[in-house]
């Protein structure tokens, strides 16, 4: 992957004295706080110069003049007006920045959230919202007021490189969890965007990818995803993303920034360019582009005089750059950025450490207890742990979301990188799963063996009371992984340790799907993701029992990349200057949806996950009408605390046939031998096709099949429901 420019980092005292010069209201009359927030940037937008409003439609990603803290992007602001500047940092796993010429410094240290999949399969918007939430605060006490969180592209293909970062296949899940985390973010007074809008669901080339698909389609699959993320988290801006939709490159495609984004989904807010995502001015600013961002990454800027001379030539309508400015301000006024600007101050790193804690703990998926293997008893006498790095840390994903986390990377192996000189890093959180272990049993001989050698590392295994292998999988940005199988000899690895010992327990450590020929030969696997900052003590509370695994996929887990809609990545071998289509086939038979049409066995299924309990579901009833409501009892019949994920399907007819669709879900912690009656409402989205011709949804009427699930293959009651024909606004 490319890397960011160095950027200098400086420490700030206080930046809400750079933020609004304190000015009287009679002569500010934008700063008072009753009127909206589109009457106060009216107000302003009135005294600001052309000259300043192209100022704030172009940022770049060098420093400021008046620059002290680190950034991926900074837009200037108007200070003689109190407009602060925008202070841009990554993301949606940690404030993100990256290491500075000089090396890392603890300015640069954030708290480190698990990846973006563990939070997905939490399936808790509660979690989502407080991960954003702390994010947030961080943010703020680093002197930034716009995160570049938000990231929820669709897992089309579980190799991408990014899906670490995302949500999932689903859009229903991954809109409502990345939703959460945007408002979390914006709780705290710090602009959030939604990425990478649209189709970026392949790292390979990224900026020459063309992706085609069916327009209903995309409105039912990827389109819906960042519908329900928005409405439910309102980000303050749309970052378009690199690479092309249909044709035309996604920052200047007005079919998705101007007739969706807009007109149908009157999204207030501004659009922003992806770094190094601009190509043209007339066309991008006629399309809908409000902001080119990190400039300096394009091939020239576009915006600024260029944009300048295109509006003085009439080529782009004079009042174009209005509302452009207009956009940023009002979302500025709205989220409280102007008027509650962020102070630099320490973090709250305690607290914030216990919600990364929660966060892994909450997404961590037990896919495989033969004999009920786990949970380990504290009482062990010997514990072999291989593989992993364990003995220092937990394994990270790579590119602008890589956070440092706080008291720095507990290990870094570089790597060349081909298109730059400086080197790709694999950075591992300082939160080793080895001391975890050992402190929760504490009568224990943990041994660790690194995996390099199968043998030495099956004698390591053999005759101890369990054998632990951490097995990784490490994605970066800008990349996809060649294949679903675990890199390094890892394979053989588990099959040496297994062979020696009967009770091996596999934990991943993977940016996504990884497929598993060993796994009639392991006792228990389990799903662990990018753990993050504690991501060690959350793996042994879920070893050891004092966390019961709650975390359910929020992917399908392939057999092999023979069932995937494309078993090859586009795009691989095309020449540097040319562009190549990925033909998205599959339509919005995303995931599991494409397992079913295609009636395939995955290795393990989306939404699958156990228990150290059981439950049971009880009186499913469900109605119809205009939309499904269902309500149902789930009961702990197992002798632990735990929490279950109830999973509502409805199967809808669609143009290509039936089609299974998660349209909702409840997450319910019981008590053994406790009932709760538990309610869904579908959202009536979830059961329509989208019409183009009409630019509205569809319910065709009938009988709609609904089942209460435990995961995309196991259902456990059925009902069937009669739905009203009716359409939908876009
Ligand atoms: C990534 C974005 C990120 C931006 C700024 C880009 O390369 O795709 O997700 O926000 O850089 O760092």
């Amino acid at each position: 992957m490319l890397p960011k420019p160095f950027l200098i980092l400086m420490t700030g005292l206080s930046l809400a004295a750079t933020a609004a010069a304190a000015a009287p209201a009679d002569k500010q009359p934008w700063m008072n706080r009753a009127l909206n927030p589109d009457a106060r940037a009216d107000l302003v937008l009135a005294r600001m110069t052309r000259a300043e409003k192209l100022s704030l439609v172009v940022g770049t990603s060098h420093l400021p003049a008046d620059g002290r803290i680190g950034f991926a992007g900074y837009v200037p602001g108007v200070p003689r007006l109190g407009i602060p500047p925008l202070r841009e940092t990554d993301a949606e796993l940690g404030v993100a920045i990256p290491p500075q010429h000089d090396g890392i410094r603890p300015e640069d240290e954030a708290t480190a959230l698990p990846s973006g999949l563990a939070t997905a399969a939490s399936w808790d918007p509660a979690i989502a919202f407080a991960n954003g939430a702390m994010i947030g605060e961080e943010a703020r006490r680093k002197g930034f007021n716009v995160l570049l969180a938000g990231a929820v592209n669709l897992a089309r293909d579980p190799r991408t490189g990014r899906n670490f970062e995302y949500a999932g296949e689903d859009p229903l899940l991954a809109g409502t969890m990345v939703g959460a985390a945007i408002k979390g973010v914006e709780s705290r007074h710090v602009i959030s965007t939604v990425k990478h809008f649209a189709l970026n669901d392949q790292e390979t080339n990224r900026t020459r990818a063309d992706a085609r698909i069916d327009p209903a389609a995309l409105r039912e699959s990827d389109l819906l995803a960042f519908e329900i993320a928005i409405e439910r988290g309102r980000p303050g801006a749309v970052m378009c993303s690199y690479n092309l939709v249909d044709g035309v490159h996604a920052c200047e495609n007005g079919t998705l920034l101007d007739q969706v984004l807009r007109r149908q989904w009157h999204f207030p807010g501004w659009v922003m360019s992806d770094w190094g995502a601009v190509h043209s001015t007339v066309q991008a600013a006629r399309a809908g582009l409000d902001q080119e961002s990190g400039a300096d990454w394009d091939s020239r800027v576009y915006f600024g005089e260029p944009l300048n001379v295109a509006l003085a030539e009439g080529e782009v309508p004079a009042a174009r750059l209005d509302t452009m400015a207009h956009r940023i301000l009002r979302t500025m006024f709205a989220l409280g950025v102007i008027d509650d600007p962020p102070r630099v101050r320490p973090l709250a790193v305690a607290a914030d450490a216990r919600e990364a804690q929660r966060a892994e703990e909450a997404g961590i998926v037990l896919l495989r207890n033969q004999g009920n293997l786990l949970p380990l008893s504290p009482t062990l006498r010997r514990i072999a742990v291989i593989g992993g790095h364990a003995d220092v840390g937990v394994l990270s994903g790579g590119g602008s979301s890589q956070v440092i986390p706080l008291g720095g990377p507990g290990l870094r192996i570089e790597f060349a990188d081909e298109e730059s000189s400086v080197p790709d890093v694999m950075n591992f959180d300082p939160s080793s799963p080895v001391r975890a272990i050992a402190r929760a049993a504490p009568r224990a001989r943990v041994t660790f063996d690194d995996g390099h050698d199968p043998e030495a590392a099956a004698a390591s295994a053999r005759g101890a009371d369990v054998a632990i292998v951490f097995a990784t999988q490490w994605q970066i940005e800008g990349a996809d992984a060649g294949t679903l199988a675990l890199p390094d000899h890892q394979d053989a690895l588990i099959a040496a340790v297994a062979a020696a010992n009967p009770h091996t327990i596999v934990v991943l450590e993977s940016g996504g799907p990884v497929t598993m020929p060993w796994r009639d030969q392991v006792g228990a696997i389990v799903e662990a993701w990018y753990p993050g900052q504690r991501g060690g003590a959350a793996i042994a509370n879920v070893l050891f029992g004092a966390v019961d695994p709650s975390g359910r996929l929020p992917l399908t887990f392939p057999a092999s990349v023979d069932q995937l809609p494309r078993p090859e990545i586009p795009g691989r071998e095309v020449a540097w200057n040319a562009t190549f289509s990925i033909n998205y086939g599959e339509g919005a038979a995303v995931g599991y949806k494409w397992f079913d049409a295609k009636q395939l066995t995955p290795l393990y299924p989306f939404g699958f996950g156990l228990s150290y309990t059981t439950f049971r579901y009880t009186g499913l009833h469900a109605t119809g009408g205009k939309t499904v409501t269902a309500r149902f009892t789930v009961t702990n019949t197992g002798k632990r605390a735990g929490a279950d994920v109830a999973q509502l399907y409805a199967t809808v007819p669609t143009a290509s046939g039936a089609m299974r669709r998660l349209v909702g879900w409840t997450k319910v912690a019981l008590a053994p031998s406790e009932s709760r009656s538990v309610g869904i409402a579908v959202d009536p989205r979830l059961l329509a096709n989208f019409d183009v011709a009409h630019e509205r949804w569809e319910i065709v009427p009938g009988a709609y099949r609904i089942e209460l699930a435990t995961s995309a293959r196991d259902p456990r009651l059925q009902a069937t429901v009669r739905i009203a024909g009716q359409t939908l606004p876009p």
